[in-house]
Parts: structure tokens; C-alpha cells; sequence
């Protein structure tokens, strides 16, 4: 149950982030964010040596967006969820595994492809939270 507090309160700090910024460029507001708490391929922290099975992978096909984290799922220790969200910082969606799932794979479907900047978030159960920016 711990692991779910700790991503609910990770998960609250960066909306509070997305919320607060309403600008051009939602995560411009991770910059405060002390070091600890959302980690990228760029800047793993910590988890430096973790980078290929947490940082979510990003597959675009036309309107389809593909997450995926090469992440072992077993009871002990999987991939809890991820987010699609936008620039400006609307939920494009979500999905949240279960130790039994055999993957960590989601797909959204845009509602358009106009060349806009997204981001992608995995949360571990003892790895934290990652985050993938790309462009569509
Ligand atoms: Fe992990």
C-alpha cells in the first residue's frame, strides 16, 4: 500500500505542477521540483541504470499513441500506471496494471496529430516516476 501512497503523492505534486502552469509549456514547472521525484531518460538520477526498463517508450502511429515499459510485472515489483498529457496539461489517458498483467502497454488514439509536444509517465512500484516528452 505504501507504493500506492507514494505514487499518489507524486502523481499529486506534478498535476499540482500541470495545474499551476497553464502555460505553453506544461512541465516548465518540474524545474522547481526538488531532484527525487520525476526522473527522465536525461536526468535519471539515481536510477541511472534503469533507464531502459522505466523510461516509457514512445510508439506513434497516425492518431495512435503506444506506451510501453520494458518492465518486468511480477507481485513484488511492475509497472502501476501510465499517463498520456498534453502541453497544456489535459489527461489524454491513463492505464493502470495490476501485478498479474503481463506487460505494461497502452495505447490512446489522438484527436489530432497537428505537431504538438505530449508526455508520457510510468510509475515503478520502487523505481518512481518517469517521464518521456516527445512530439507528435
Ligand atoms: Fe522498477
Amino acid at each position: 500500500m505504501n507504493d500506492r501512497r507514494g505514487f499518489l503523492k507524486t502523481s499529486m505534486l506534478v498535476a499540482a505542477g500541470i495545474v499551476a502552469s497553464k502555460a505553453t509549456n506544461a512541465f516548465a514547472s518540474l524545474e522547481k521540483f526538488p531532484a527525487g521525484i520525476v526522473y527522465t531518460k536525461d536526468k535519471p538520477g539515481k536510477w541511472a541504470k534503469k533507464v531502459g526498463s522505466h523510461a516509457p517508450k514512445v510508439k506513434v502511429e497516425g492518431k495512435k499513441v503506444t506506451l510501453t515499459t520494458r518492465h518486468p510485472m511480477s507481485e513484488k515489483h511492475y509497472i502501476v500506471r501510465h499517463t498520456l498529457i498534453s502541453a497544456d496539461g489535459k489527461v489524454i489517458g491513463s492505464k493502470t496494471f495490476y501485478p498479474s498483467d503481463k506487460e505494461a502497454v497502452s495505447t490512446y488514439e489522438l484527436s489530432s496529430t497537428s505537431g504538438s509536444k505530449l508526455y508520457a509517465t510510468s510509475f515503478c512500484n520502487l523505481h518512481d516516476f518517469w517521464l518521456t516528452e516527445f512530439n507528435v
